[in-house]
């Protein structure tokens, strides 16, 4: 395992004991973002939660978001759209990227899907170029699959 993947496996098994089905969703998801964030010192961890046509914002750690997306707007909405995890490695090369931190420069948004529907989208920045890969979207989808059944 390389050091990113240990990192994953500790969060998981953190989060395995921090997070049940006994409490609240938006308790979930807040301890999630916080728990995540620490483990990686990421810029921006949070979730968006699919509200009619848009993505909503939901818990997150790290500086002030936009509280709306649309469908296909942006990585967050794009991903949301395509039902698949999104990799910017390069946000200024991401067409219609919607900055919300001049620091951001990298980002993996990953779907949560309850029941075949999209409930909402785990967004992750970093300040580093390129900085997500094949790791992080293995761990991450693996992580919100789990989390979704959590959840519901
Ligand atoms: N950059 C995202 C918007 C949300 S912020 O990163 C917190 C996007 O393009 O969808």
């Amino acid at each position: 395992m390389n050091q990113k993947a240990e990192l994953y496996d500790t969060l998981f098994s953190q989060l395995k004991s921090l997070i049940t089905s006994d409490e609240n969703q938006i308790s979930n998801m807040a301890n999630f973002t916080a728990a995540v964030k620490s483990s990686f010192g990421f810029l921006w961890v949070g979730f968006y939660m699919v509200q009619n046509e848009h993505l909503i914002l939901g818990p997150f750690q790290g500086p002030v978001a936009c509280t709306r997306i649309r469908k296909n707007k942006g990585v967050c909405g794009a991903s949301w759209a395509r039902k698949e995890t999104i990799i910017a490695n390069n946000v200024h090369d991401f067409t219609g990227h919607i900055a919300c931190s001049g620091e951001a420069n990298s980002e993996i948004v990953v779907p949560i899907v309850i029941e075949d529907e999209i409930f909402g989208v785990l967004d992750i920045d970093s300040t580093e170029l390129n900085y997500f890969d094949e790791v992080d979207q293995k761990w991450l989808e693996k992580i919100c699959k789990w989390f979704a059944t959590v959840i519901s």
